[in-house]
């Protein structure tokens, strides 16, 4: 970071020059950490609308313009040219792998990807509807307590192996829920098939018979985990490194992340937009349900639309709506009742003024419950892909806040409107 300049600040009279930085590229930042000491106010800035609560070199968006960068390449290249383990190298190591060095990566991740045969266990305790956000919270969790061996998070090697196995095994640990909720046996990863490949296997295959993935699908589900593999400070981002910046272990990190893209305003959205296209129904009660949207009093919100950086399109939601046609062109399903009815809400939403002056587009969410649904995947799954592609940006956004040397407990304050101090009376006196 550099500063080439500062900005003052006018409290009471007395003025307080605060430095400027400026990044590679994006809104410079006013630094306020000696903002307390110097006049005894805190900011004030609720779900963090002003707030750039970390410096990372890992994603770049430009909300305006409808950028997304992983380590400064364009989403719209890496969908269209890599498989999501490069991506995954991408955005861990900060460069792109060579032929051997992806080779030697996509071993290391093979060689992982089975779970402790004891972590099995963890499935039955759960009932067989348990959501599987609710069983992955869970079982991610647990892992910490098979990993003794590399829990030391100020050696580089112990962050590595932690990375590495939370990359391997997350396919492993949805489709164990997957398979739980169906009664089927799990099934074990299959190291001959590529990470998407296997995942499928995993997902839909059956000791019954020789399962071979589709690879045209297999190819648009990797381009889904691409799309959600990384997106600088969100929500359960930074619920991740906040939960680290105490030094709690990767696991039980990853784990609050999984809790907290759970949440229907996060990475839930693509479920909850799903059961709105079928509470929709018919592209005639599209206006009824518009008209919901932009009701003050009505709590409803346009599932899949809106986001607090995109102030334009959000770059993955055409991709994914690219991949939508691709899976259900394979499929014959061009026709699909819920696609065509998406696409209807769409245009009818980016033609509404209420929309287009609050700047809400279609979001990564927006058409991926389609294509999970075409391609097999229940829709109460739909969020715990989402996890298992975001994992890699979170233990990468981890791995860059352990490493950097001026890192700290994260402990923000408040603006304080309860009670003031008082006497506690007694019980006959209250
Ligand atoms: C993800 O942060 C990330 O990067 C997240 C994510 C990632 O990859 O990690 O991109 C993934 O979470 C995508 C977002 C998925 N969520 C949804 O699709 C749920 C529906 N969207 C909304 O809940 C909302 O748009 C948010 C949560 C996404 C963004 O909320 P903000 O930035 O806090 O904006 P806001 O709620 O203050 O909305 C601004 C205005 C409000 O109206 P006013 O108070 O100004 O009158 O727009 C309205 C909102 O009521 N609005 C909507 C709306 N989204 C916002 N109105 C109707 N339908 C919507 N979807």
């Amino acid at each position: 970071m550099n500063t080439q300049r500062s900005a003052t600040l006018t409290v009471d009279g007395k003025g307080v020059d605060l430095p400027i930085y400026s990044g590679a590229i994006g809104p410079e930042v006013i630094d306020i950490r000696q903002l307390y000491a110097k006049t005894g106010m805190f900011t004030f800035d609720p779900g963090f609308m002003s707030t750039a609560a970390c410096k990372s070199s890992i994603t770049y968006i430009d909300g305006d313009a409808g950028v997304l960068l992983y380590r400064g390449y364009p989403i719209e290249q890496l969908a269209h040219q890599c498989d999501f383990l490069e991506v995954a190298y991408l955005i861990l190591k900060g460069e792109l792998p060579n032929p051997e060095q992806k080779k030697e990566f996509d071993k290391i991740i093979q060689s992982h990807t089975m779970v402790h045969e004891q972590l099995t266990r963890f499935y039955s305790g759960f009932r067989r509807d348990a959501h599987p956000m609710a069983v992955m919270v869970g079982v991610v969790g647990a892992l910490s307590a098979f990993y003794h061996d590399a829990m030391d998070i100020s050696d580089q090697y112990h962050r590595d192996i932690s990375a590495h196995r939370l990359i391997a095994k997350l396919p492993t640990i949805v489709a164990m829920a997957y398979k739980y909720n169906a009664g089927q046996p799990f099934m074990y990863p299959r190291n001959d098939l590529s990470y998407t490949a296997n995942f499928m296997h995993m997902m839909f295959g059956t000791p019954c018979e020789k399962y071979e993935p589709n690879p045209v699908l297999v190819r648009a589900l990797d381009r889904i985990l691409i799309l959600h593999a990384d997106h600088e400070q969100n929500a359960s981002t930074s619920t991740v490194r906040l939960a680290g910046s105490s030094g709690a272990n990767p696991f039980a990190c990853i784990s609050s992340g999984i809790a907290c893209l759970w949440g229907p305003a996060h990475g839930g959205a693509n479920e909850a937009c799903l059961n709105m296209l079928e509470e929709i129904g018919d592209v005639s009660r599209v206006g009824e349900y518009i008209k919901r949207a932009k009701d003050k009093n009505d709590s409803f919100k346009l599932m899949g639309f809106g986001h607090r950086v995109y102030k334009n399109f959000d770059p993955r939601a055409k991709l994914m709506r690219e991949t939508c046609h691709e899976v259900l062109n394979e499929l014959g399903l061009h026709d699909d009742r819920l696609f065509k009815l998406a696409v209807a809400l769409e245009k009818i939403a980016l033609e509404d003024e209420y929309f287009v002056s609050k700047k809400l587009y279609p979001n990564v969410d927006f058409y991926s419950g389609i294509v999970q649904r075409a391609l097999g995947i229940p829709v109460k799954l739909f969020t715990g892909i989402f996890a298992l592609a975001r994992t890699v940006g979170w233990i990468a956004q981890w791995n860059e806040m352990i490493s950097d040397p001026e890192q700290k407990i994260g402990r923000p304050r408040q603006l304080f409107t309860g009670a003031e101090k008082r006497e506690v009376p007694p019980m006959s006196k209250r």
